[in-house]
C-alpha cells in the first residue's frame, strides 16, 4: 500500500513536470505572437514593413544565435533600440519562455532552415 501511495506520487510528480514544460513552450510561443512578431516576423526573419516604418534594420534572429542566453535575456530585458524594453512588463518566466523560443527561432535561421 505504501509502495502503491509512494507510485502515484511519482507519476503525479512526472505529469506536473511535463505539462509545466509543455506550458512554457507553448506560452513562449504565444508571447512571441502578441509582443515580437509584428517586428521580427513570425519566423524571426524580420518584418520589412515595420523595419521601415521604424526607419531601423530587423536583423534576422540568426545573426544571434552564437550569443549565450544571458546575452540575449538582457536584449530582451533591457531592451535594444528601437526594441523596446520588456523587462518590467513580463515576469521572469515569461522572459524565460520567450527567451527559449526566440533561441528556438535563431538555431533554425543559423542552419539555414
Ligand atoms: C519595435 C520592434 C521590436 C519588437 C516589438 C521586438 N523587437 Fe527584438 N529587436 C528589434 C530590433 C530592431 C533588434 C536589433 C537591435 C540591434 O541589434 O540593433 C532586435 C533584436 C532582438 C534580439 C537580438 C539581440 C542580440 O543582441 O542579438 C532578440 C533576441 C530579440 N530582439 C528578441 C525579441 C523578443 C523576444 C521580443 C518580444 C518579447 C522582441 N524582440 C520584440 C526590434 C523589436
Amino acid at each position: 500500500m505504501r509502495l502503491f501511495a509512494t507510485g502515484v506520487a511519482w507519476l503525479g510528480a512526472l505529469v506536473l513536470a511535463t505539462t509545466a514544460m509543455a506550458a512554457d513552450a507553448d506560452l513562449g510561443k504565444k508571447l512571441w505572437a502578441q509582443k515580437c512578431a509584428m517586428c521580427h516576423g513570425a519566423d524571426g526573419k524580420g518584418d520589412a514593413k515595420m523595419a521601415e516604418r521604424l526607419k531601423a534594420k530587423i536583423p534576422g534572429l540568426g545573426t544571434s544565435a552564437g550569443k549565450t542566453d544571458s546575452e540575449l535575456l538582457k536584449a530582451i530585458a533591457d531592451g535594444k533600440r528601437p526594441m523596446p524594453a520588456f523587462g518590467k512588463s513580463l515576469k521572469s518566466e515569461e522572459l524565460e519562455a520567450v527567451l527559449q523560443h526566440a533561441k528556438g527561432l535563431a538555431k533554425r535561421l543559423a542552419a539555414g532552415k
